[in-house]
């Protein structure tokens, strides 16, 4: 009797939001009284945001749900040891801001992998306007000293959500209204919770304003599930899927760009069930085996999957026609260099694929084979290891499966709920 495969299937719940569980951990500290918190992820990433809140004086609790209460916007204490971000780009970026705003003086610092990661892009700002904080050669650890400094206008200059929310964190603490200016936009949580939390920040065209502000409401929030993990599941389902449904699933404007390309492209893919919840938009995401056809993705577009371009790169090696990828020169910053590791991800499969300053060109349908990726620990590699191996039924298999717990620890428990197996 021959086996039928009937393609993976199901529901499932994804875990919370990488970046809204950052600013929910960060901002109830700062906030008068206790956020609850339901579905917040904890990751490796955010447990490094819980560390850091907890060293300055907010009191955690991990239940079923999470408890944070906070010390308010002014009353933070001064921790007794270093802050350690870890691998947490989010964490150390957005804390930047706030660091710099305190009466105590502090030292970040990070992981390996994080203090490879360029920091001038917000301390430069910020020292530019006289914050006091020393740092060698764009990398951490920083040090922070009390000072007080303050701006009425910024731009961004360089299209990142964590330059933009390290600026308006320093600008919470201001006299004066302040205007921060983005030239795209990007991921607007920061602005989407503080305003949840009863900050006035009003949005015009790119530019934002940030009004002084003494308090914040304390939180209740349910994260929506993360759409930069739920990519994974959705690259499976159109790989190999009869009808996958992701539940609760952010689907923020600013955070669809990989549907919106996909569906460019063919996909089948529908979001039901809209709706609104503490300031963010949810759906439910079906998902179909699709056939898929090469696109070009353009400077503009790329802040909107920034996060989803290594999982992005597999699909388009198995979309028919060329796909290219430009303007995605922040890929080379991340926590690996995502343009070289998915060079060198496609090439070890013996397919093809050609490197631009930028990003990269791409023909599909390519047939990949079995092989060792590296991922240069970096989880997001990791992960489009696994479901190039469950998607293409051959032997791949990442060089570290540990890093996924960064973001995505729940990643192997939602793969079988979907009858994925890994070929070992
Ligand atoms: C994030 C913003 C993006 C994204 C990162 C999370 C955030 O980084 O790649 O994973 O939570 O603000 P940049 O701001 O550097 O573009």
């Amino acid at each position: 009797m021959k086996l039928i495969n009937l393609g993976l299937s199901g529901t499932v719940q994804v875990i919370g939001d990488k970046s809204i569980s950052h600013r929910a951990i960060l901002f109830s500290a700062l906030a008068e009284g206790t956020s609850v918190i339901k579905n917040l992820l904890i990751s490796e990433d955010t447990k490094a945001s819980l560390e850091i809140v907890e060293q300055m004086g907010a009191d955690v609790k991990i239940q079923d749900e999470v408890s944070i209460t906070g010390q308010g916007i002014n009353g933070l204490k001064k921790p007794k040891n270093e802050l350690n971000a870890k691998n947490s780009g989010t964490t150390a970026r957005l804390l930047i801001g706030l660091l710099s705003k305190q009466k105590f003086s502090s030292t970040l610092i990070g992981s390996t992998q994080l203090n490879k990661r360029p920091m001038n892009r917000i301390a430069n700002l910020l020292v530019d306007h006289g914050a006091d904080m020393k740092i060698k050669n764009n990398f951490l650890p920083i040090n922070f000293n009390p000072k007080e400094y303050s701006f009425s206008y910024q731009n961004t200059k360089v299209p990142s959500a964590q330059v933009k929310s390290a600026l308006i964190l320093a600008s919470l603490y201001h006299n004066e209204p302040t205007l921060i200016e983005e030239t795209v936009p990007t991921r607007d949580h920061t602005e989407r919770m503080l305003v949840a939390m009863g900050v006035d920040i009003l949005r015009l065209g790119n530019t934002l304003t940030v009004p002084p502000t003494t308090k914040l409401e304390p939180l209740t929030i349910t994260i929506p599930g993360d759409i930069s993990s739920g990519a994974f599941l959705i690259a499976l389902g159109l790989l190999r899927g009869k009808q996958i449904i992701l539940s609760n699933m952010l689907i923020n404007e600013r955070r669809l760009g990989f549907i919106k390309v996909l569906k460019r492209m063919e996909a089948k893919i529908e979001i039901l069930n809209i709706r609104e919840e503490n300031n963010e938009v949810i759906g439910d995401i079906k998902i179909n085996k699709s056939k898929l056809n090469g696109t070009t993705v353009s400077k503009d577009e790329i802040p909107d999957l920034i996060d989803e371009i290594p999982i992005f790169t597999l699909l388009a090696s198995q979309a028919k026609g060329l796909t290219k990828v430009v303007g995605a020169e922040e890929l080379k910053v991340k926590e690996s260099n995502r343009l070289d590791a998915m060079k060198n991800f496609i090439l070890n499969l013996g397919g093809e694929i050609k490197l631009l300053d930028d990003g990269f060109e791409i023909k599909g349908i390519q047939k990949l084979k079995k092989g060792k990726i590296e991922t240069l620990d970096d989880h997001r590699i990791a992960m489009t290891a696994i479901v190039a191996n469950i998607g293409l039924n051959k032997k791949i298999i990442p060089d570290n499966f540990e890093c996924i717990n960064d973001s995505y620890p729940s990643f192997f428990e939602d793969i079988k709920l979907l009858g994925g197996e890994i070929n070992e």
